[in-house]
């Protein structure tokens, strides 16, 4: 019976579970793969003390420099879960220059180094998986690349972070926004430093590695609009779902057009208004999902843990198994080579908006507002004001019908240099 070796770069959360998984389903995985799936190497800063805590026996061999695991230990295929960006590229490097086999679960490293990891994949020959990469345990990356091949994928539209859309969820059941993180922080499932997945980052690399797999073309990060839910507060997420009959969830959007040889993609990440009849509006606390509409079989929606150790390991064990199998096949690697990805212009892209301003109790303020959005023909679906006994100034809610973003956020930049509404809004999309 062949065997495929295996190195592991990482001894981390889910690095870890990956050799515990790999070790513990050996039997099931050889049997299935009709070949021996065997752990050769580890390497992680701590490599001693880590192989000694999982009770690896003295044949794997342990390294502190990644580089040089990939280098030295000759293995067939290579997992990188180091996390962080310098250290997994030059490992990445290594092993696709000499036409190895590379998984990984690192977004960063794809989103930033696209173009990179795919022409020396390309080059080369090399195998490149990914599909912990994006929403952890969910096999939405395999079914992209492979259960649509007979299909077109029209667009996708996910909630690829949890700490989000735990954060928005917990708002909904009356918590703040500030209490909502600080609990998502105690579970131990949001970053002590959130500002990459508050502010929509962590959810724009995802989306980069997306529309990366579908059209092979690099969707490279800042070239999108990319917005968190800093400025939504549990009054937006009320108003959303008393007065609109709608969720607020943070969602990223793809829709993709052209050709396979010459393809375009509108992109974005923004807080977004989400119908309750909507399937996204059901996705709660850190559970992710994607949307997924299609030419032929429709709309499906893909659902579950985005994130940790076990579901994270899962996926990267079942690109092990996928890789192992293609390589005992002697498959060609799948992927074809970079393409160029032409963006639609963010301003041409249409949808309907939310506007909430805290507008001071001047003469003639609304008629203002709402003629400045008149003036770029971003037309008022309805209007709502609220204001508190005693107070100088109201909540003014907005809705608009489908406009451009370009003219809406033009409109949006002009009430707020009028003067009358506090700098402090928060400004959504309304998915339809
Ligand atoms: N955790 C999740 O839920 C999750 C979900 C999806 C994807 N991912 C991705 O999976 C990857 C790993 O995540 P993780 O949570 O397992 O991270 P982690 O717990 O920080 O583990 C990374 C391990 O790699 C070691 N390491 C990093 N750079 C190294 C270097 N240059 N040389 C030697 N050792 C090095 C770290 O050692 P030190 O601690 O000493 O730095 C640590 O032991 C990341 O790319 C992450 O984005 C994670």
């Amino acid at each position: 019976m062949k065997t495929i070796s295996v190195a592991v770069a990482g001894m981390g959360n889910v690095g870890r579970e990956t050799v515990r998984l790999l070790r513990e389903r050996r039997a099931e995985l050889r049997e299935r793969l009709g070949a021996h799936l065997v752990l050769t190497a580890v390497a992680d800063r701590d490599a001693l003390r880590e192989a000694r805590a999982l009770g690896l026996p003295a044949s794997v061999a342990r390294f502190t420099d990644p580089a040089a695991m990939a280098r030295k230990s000759g293995a067939d295929l290579f997992v990188e879960v180091l996390g962080g960006y310098d250290a997994p590229r030059r490992f990445a490097g290594e092993v696709l220059g000499r036409g190895g086999a590379l998984v990984t679960a690192n977004k960063r490293l794809l989103a930033y180094a696209w173009p990179e990891l795919t022409s020396a994949a390309a080059k080369s020959g090399a195998r490149l998986a990914f599909e912990g990469a994006v929403a952890g345990g969910v096999p939405v990356l395999r079914a992209l690349e492979l259960s649509f091949s007979g299909d077109r994928v029209l667009g996708v539209d996910g909630i690829l972070n949890g700490t989000t859309n735990y954060i928005l969820t917990r708002c909904e059941e009356g918590l703040s926004a500030e209490a909502a993180l600080k609990e998502a922080q105690e579970l131990g499932f949001a970053e002590k430093d959130p500002t990459l997945d508050v502010s929509g980052g962590d959810a724009a690399q995802k989306l980069c590695v997306l529309a990366g797999l579908v059209t092979g073309g690099w969707l490279k990060p800042g070239s999108f609009p990319v917005a968190g839910i800093e400025s939504v507060s549990s009054r937006d997420v009320a108003y959303a779902r008393e007065r609109l009959g709608a969720a607020v969830r943070l969602v990223a959007s793809l829709r993709f057009s052209g050709t396979a040889a010459a393809p375009r993609v509108e992109a974005g990440v923004s807080p977004t208004l989400v119908p309750l009849s909507h399937p996204l509006a059901t996705v709660r606390r850190e559970y992710n999902a994607l949307l997924v509409s299609t030419a032929s079989a429709g709309d499906l929606m893909f659902y579950g843990k985005g994130a940790g150790a076990g579901p994270t390991a899962s996926a990267v064990l079942a690109d092990v198994f996928v890789t192992a199998r293609d390589i005992l096949g002697g498959l060609t690697a799948p992927r074809p080579g970079p393409r160029k990805l032409s963006l639609v212009s963010p301003d041409d892209t249409e949808s309907g908006f939310y506007l909430r301003l805290l507008v001071k109790d001047r003469p003639g303020a609304l008629a203002r507002i709402a003629g400045t959005l008149g003036r770029e023909s971003v037309s008022i679906a309805a209007i709502h004001q609220d204001r508190a006994a005693g107070t100088t100034s109201a909540q003014v809610l907005i809705t608009t019908h489908p406009a451009t973003r370009g003219r809406f956020e033009r409109a949006r930049r002009r009430i707020l240099s009028l003067g009358d509404a506090s700098p402090r809004h928060c400004a959504m999309r309304i998915l339809a």
